[in-house]
């Protein structure tokens, strides 16, 4: 009897934690989607990574990348550069500056965002 109703226990939430990931894959990748709006940030080329609400933004060798910050694992923000990998704080995925994956469980690199520079120099325009 006890057996019968530990095994139901986990199979429902065998059954909730898949329909949590599927709902958290489908919403996230409408957010993505919908949130093409631009955002101007300032520029800073002296600083190597620079959080910016829902962005990562990247100078290496003269150039500049923008990531987006939500983890291809399950979405979280990320929002720790530790040693030279930026580390999602929810099951300890890193990226490193390139966005490609160095430990998991994220299996994807991160999404590059478009951007371009502003004529002055002094900002990035994100979504452009
Ligand atoms: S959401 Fe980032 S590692 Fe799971």
């Amino acid at each position: 009897m006890n057996d019968r109703r530990t095994f139901l226990k986990i199979a429902i939430a065998g059954i909730v934690a898949f329909f949590v990931f599927v709902w958290n894959k489908l919403t996230l990748n409408h957010i993505e989607a919908t949130q093409q709006n631009t955002s101007v940030v300032p520029l800073n080329k002296n600083k190597e990574v620079t959080f910016a609400d829902r962005f990562i933004i990247v100078n290496q060798n003269n150039s500049t990348t923008v990531f987006s910050a939500h983890c291809t694992h399950l979405g979280c923000k990320i929002d720790k550069y530790e040693g030279d990998r930026l580390v999602c704080p929810c099951h300890g995925s890193e990226y490193n500056l390139q966005g490609e994956v160095m430990k998991g469980p994220a299996y994807k690199n991160l999404n590059v965002i478009p951007s371009q520079i502003s004529d002055d120099g002094k900002n990035i325009i994100i979504g452009a």
